[in-house]
C-alpha cells in the first residue's frame, strides 16, 4: 500500500510512474482468479471467483471456469431463475449480502455475478443463470442483487455484456441485432444496473455483437457504456474472451483474465511501441485495475465470518418464495400434515436434488436437504413411500423395473406426489438444449402414475422451461420449482403442506411448444452469425403480438389465498406516473402478491409490443388485509428507440395503463395522456411527403402547396385518408415536383430544403 507518511498517489499518477512492460502486466491477470500485485508501487491484488448463486471459491492449482473442478463449501442460494420468479428486490439485496459476507470471509473482492442476459429461447443452456425475457425485471432485480453485495464492500460483476443469450458458438458467434432490439431488449437491464448500483466491474461477453467481438467493441464498451451510461468502473474480460489484446484495450477493454501467460501483454506493449495502440489507452486500463485493487482493498475484513445456518434459512426463503404454482385444481395442495394419509413420494429428485445448474455457477453446498426427507419429517402423521420411479444420468439403471415399481407404489397411496425434471447433463453452460422436453421415461412414469392415481402433485426441477402442454391437463396440481439451491428440499415440503404459501411468479413465458417461441426460425443460426429477426418480440411481446394461447403466461403464479384489486389510480408529473391501486388478501391465509404494471404505448411513428412491464411491487397481506400499493413508472422507461433519431423518444398520445396479476391477467385499465418529445426528421428532397408534413418547418409549407393543388382539382383531388391520398404520402416530394398539376419546381424543392436547414434546432429536438 501507500506509504501513509506520503501524499496518496491518483491511479493514473502511479501508473506514470510503471514501466510499459509493468502497466501491460497489470491489466492481466495473474494465474486463474487474482490480478498481479505491485506492492511497492501501491497496488494490491484483488482476488475474483464465480458467482453468481454461491461463491465458487478453487484455489489456483484447481481452477476452472466450466464446473469441473471442485470448490469450497458455500452457500448454494437459488439460481437467479428462481430469484426472479419472486420479483422481491428487498430479498434479492438479502442475497447480495449474504454472498458479500461469505466473499469477505474468504478474502474473495469481487464476486463474477449477476447474470442480466435476457432469455430469448428457452433453449439457452445457461437460462438458470439468468433472471427473465423482459429486461426490466432483470434490471430491477440486478440491481437489487449488487447493491445489496457492493454494500457489504464486495464488488459485481454484471454479466456478460452484451447479448450472450445462447451457448452454442458462444465464443465467436455473431448476434446480429437491429439497433433497437438492442437498445430496448438486450441493453437495458445492463443500463439500469450501471445507472441504479454502479457495479465496480462490467463482464464482456465471449460473442461477437453484429460483428465485432464484445472483448473488442469500442461501440459497446465505450460509446455505450462509458460514454452514454457513463460508466467509470473496470471492464474485464470473460475468461479466455480476449481475441486480440491491442484491439480489446482500445475499445475499452481494461483487464484480461485469466492469465494469457504473458502474451497479452506482450501484443499490448508491441502495439504501443509500433504506434497501433496508444499508451493512453494502456495507461487508462491499468489506472482503472488500480483503482479497482485500491478500493477492493479498503474493503477487505480478514478477520470477517459469516453464519452458514443463517445463509441456508436465507437460501429457504428464497427457495419458498420462488417456486411458482401453476395450477391447483380443487385445492389439491397444500396437504394436510395432520391427517394420517398415504403420500406416495416419486421420483429420484426427491432423494437426489437437482438444486443448481452445470458450469462455472456451480457451488459446492454448505448442506443439503432433500425433500423426502423434509416431507417425512414435516408430515409425521402420514405413512411415506418412495420409489425413485426412472435413473437420472444413469444409463446403465434398470428403467422399466424402475418405472413398475413406482406405479405400484402410487396405486396404493392417497396422494402422489412426482418430483420430475431435467437431469443435469440436459442444460449447462457451455451447450443448449435441443428441446424442452421431459425425458421421455418421466413422461411416461407420469402418464402411469396419474392412470392409476390421479390425486396427483407435480414438482418440476429444470432451469430452463419444459412442455407442460400434452400432460398438464391430467395433473391436479403442479409446482414449477426451478433450482430451488441448497435448502430446496425443505422450501418444497413448506409449501406442500402450506407452511409457507406459494409466491413465486413467472419471470418468463411457458409456451405451448418450442415451434411457438419467438427465436424458434432462427436459432442458433448458421455460419457463424444468428439473426435476431424477431427484433423486439422476445417473450410476451411475442405471444401478445400474435394473440398466441400460452401454457401459462409471463407473471403468473397461484397462492393458497387469492387477491382482489380495486381503486385504480394515476398520477403524472413531468417525471413519471405513480400509478396507485388498492389491493386486498379475500382469503383465509396470509400470502405475497406481485402487482405488475404494464404500459401500452402508442406507436404512431414505430411498432411498439402490445404491453409491456414497467413497473411492479410485493406485497404480503394478512387475510382481510387492504393495502394500497404505489408503483412509479419513470418517463424514461416510456420511450422508445428512435434509429433514425438516434434517441430515445416519448410519443405524445395516451398511454394505456394495464394492472394486472399477470401479464394475460389484467384487472384494471385507465389511459393516461402523455406529452411527447418533440422530434422531427429533417427532411431532404428525397423525403416522402408524410416526412414533409411531419415537421414543423416543412409541414406548414407543403400543406400550403397541396392545399393549393387541391384547390385547382376541387372535387378529383384525393379525400383524406382515401388509397390516393395516402399514395401522395408517399411519394418522395421530388417525385411530386415532377407532376405537371403541382405548383413545384425543383428550385422551389432546393428552397424548401434550405429553409428547413436553416430553422434546424426551431424545429427538432428530441429529449435525451
Ligand atoms: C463464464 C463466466 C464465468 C467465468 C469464470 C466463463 O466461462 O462465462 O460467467 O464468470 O467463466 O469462471
Amino acid at each position: 500500500m501507500n506509504n501513509p507518511n506520503q501524499p496518496a498517489q491518483t491511479p493514473g499518477e502511479t501508473v506514470a510512474r510503471l514501466s510499459l512492460a509493468e502497466k501491460a502486466d497489470l491489466t492481466t491477470g495473474a494465474g486463474w482468479w487474482h490480478t498481479i500485485a505491485h506492492p511497492d508501487a501501491g497496488i494490491p491484488e484483488i482476488r475474483l471467483s464465480d458467482g453468481p448463486h454461491g461463491l465458487r471459491l478453487q484455489n489456483d492449482t484447481q481452477a476452472d471456469h466450466l464446473g469441473i473442478n471442485n470448490s469450497a463449501p458455500a452457500t448454494c442460494f437459488p439460481p437467479a431463475v428462481t430469484l426472479a420468479s419472486t420479483w422481491d428486490t428487498d430479498l434479492a439485496g438479502r442475497v447480495g449480502g449474504a454472498l458479500a459476507r461469505e466473499c469477505l470471509a474468504h478474502g474473495v473482492h469481487v464476486l463474477l455475478g449477476p447474470g442480466v442476459n435476457i432469455k430469448r429461447s428457452p433453449l439457452c443452456g445457461r437460462n438458470f443463470e439468468y433472471f427473465s425475457e423482459d429486461p426490466l425485471l432483470s434490471g430491477v432485480l440486478g440491481a437489487a442483487w449488487v447493491k445489496g453485495l457492493q454494500a457489504q464492500g464486495v464488488g459485481a460483476s454484471v454479466k456478460h455484456f452484451a447479448a450472450n443469450n445462447q451457448e452454442t458458438g458462444r465464443m465467436s458467434v455473431s448476434a446480429d441485432i437491429d439497433i433497437r432490439a438492442l437498445r430496448e431488449i438486450y441493453l437495458p437491464a445492463f443500463r439500469r444496473v450501471v445507472a441504479e448500483a454502479e457495479p465496480w466491474t462490467v463482464m464482456c461477453a465471449y460473442n461477437r455483437v453484429n460483428g465485432v467481438h464484445a472483448s473488442e467493441n469500442p461501440w459497446l464498451l465505450t460509446d455505450v457504456l462509458r460514454g452514454e451510461w457513463g460508466y467509470d468502473g473496470l471492464v474485464v474480460s470473460d475468461w479466455g474472451a480476449v481475441v486480440d489484446r491491442a484491439r480489446a484495450l482500445a475499445a475499452g477493454l481494461d483487464l484480461e483474465m485469466p492469465s494469457s501467460s504473458g502474451a497479452g501483454p506482450a501484443r499490448a506493449v508491441t502495439a504501443v511501441e509500433s504506434g497501433e495502440l496508444s499508451e493512453e489507452a494502456l495507461d487508462r486500463s491499468a489506472a482503472r485495475v488500480v483503482a479497482l485493487a485500491r478500493k477492493a482493498a479498503t474493503h477487505a475484513r480478514p478477520d470477517a465470518a459469516y453464519d452458514p445456518a443463517a445463509h441456508h434459512d436465507l437460501a429457504r426463503e428464497v427457495a419458498t418464495r420462488g417456486a411458482v404454482l401453476l395450477k391447483n385444481d380443487g385445492a389439491l395442495l397444500p396437504l394436510d400434515p395432520d391427517t394420517p394419509q398415504r403420500i406416495a413420494v416419486i421420483g429420484e429428485f426427491a432423494r437426489t436434488p437437482r438444486y443448481q445448474g452445470e458450469g462455472s455457477s456451480r457451488v459446492t453446498p454448505t448442506r443439503l436437504d432433500d425433500a423426502l426427507t423434509s416431507i417425512i419429517e414435516a408430515a409425521p402423521a402420514a405413512h411415506v413411500t418412495f420409489a425413485p420411479g426412472f435413473p437420472v444420468d444413469a444409463p446403465d439403471v434398470d428403467a422399466a423395473a424402475l418405472h413398475e415399481e413406482a406405479v405400484r407404489t402410487a396405486e396404493s397411496a392417497d396422494v402422489a406426489v412426482l418430483f420430475l425434471g431435467l437431469p443435469p447433463s440436459f442444460e449447462s453452460e457451455g451447450y443448449d438444449r435441443e428441446h424442452i422436453e421431459l425425458p421421455t421415461e418421466q413422461s411416461r412414469l407420469l402418464a402411469a402414475v396419474v392412470a392409476v392415481n390421479p390425486n396427483a402433485v407435480v414438482v418440476l426441477a429444470n432451469g430452463g422451461v419444459v412442455r407442460l402442454a400434452g400432460w398438464i391437463d391430467d395433473v391436479p396440481a403442479v409446482l414449477e420449482g426451478w433450482l430451488l439451491g441448497q435448502a430446496g428440499g425443505s422450501a418444497t415440503a413448506d409449501l406442500l403442506f402450506g407452511r409457507a404459501n406459494p409466491s413465486g411468479r413467472l419471470a418468463e413465458t411457458i409456451p405451448q411448444r418450442l415451434a411457438d417461441t419467438p427465436a424458434y426460425l432462427a436459432w442458433p443460426g448458421e455460419n457463424g452469425h444468428v439473426a435476431y429477426s424477431e427484433g423486439l418480440f422476445v417473450g410476451y411481446r411475442h405471444y401478445d403480438a400474435r394473440d398466441m394461447p400460452v401454457s401459462f403466461p409471463f407473471g403468473h403464479g397461484l397462492s393458497y389465498t387469492t387477491f382482489d384489486y380495486a381503486d385504480l389510480r394515476v398520477a403524472s408529473d413531468a417525471a413519471g406516473i405513480d400509478v396507485t391501486v388498492a389491493v386486498t388478501n379475500t382469503g383465509e391465509r396470509a400470502g405475497h402478491e406481485v402487482v405488475q404494471v404494464y404500459v401500452a404505448a402508442p406507436g404512431e411513428r414505430v411498432r411498439r409490443p402490445v404491453r409491456e412491464l414497467k413497473g411492479f411491487a410485493t406485497v404480503c397481506l394478512t387475510p382481510g388485509e387492504t393495502q394500497n400499493v404505489t408503483v412509479r413508472v419513470a418517463r424514461a422507461d416510456l420511450a422508445y428507440f428512435d434509429t433514425a433519431a438516434g434517441t430515445w423518444l416519448v410519443e405524445g398520445l395516451d398511454h394505456r395503463i394495464d394492472v394486472g396479476s399477470s401479464s394475460r391477467d389484467i384487472r384494471l385499465t385507465a389511459t393516461v395522456p402523455v406529452k411527447g418529445d418533440v422530434y422531427a426528421e429533417e427532411p431532404g428532397a428525397d423525403s416522402t411527403v408524410a416526412v414533409w408534413l411531419a415537421h414543423p418547418v416543412g409541414g406548414p409549407a407543403i400543406e400550403a402547396l397541396l392545399l393549393r393543388v387541391q384547390k385547382s382539382m376541387g372535387d378529383a383531388y384525393p379525400k383524406e385518408r382515401s388509397p390516393r391520398h395516402r399514395m401522395v404520402a408517399n411519394m418522395r416530394l421530388s417525385q411530386l415536383a415532377q407532376i405537371p398539376i403541382v405548383p413545384l419546381g425543383f428550385d422551389d424543392v432546393q428552397q424548401l430544403v434550405e429553409r428547413v436547414r436553416s430553422a434546424a434546432g426551431t424545429g427538432g429536438q428530441a429529449t435525451p
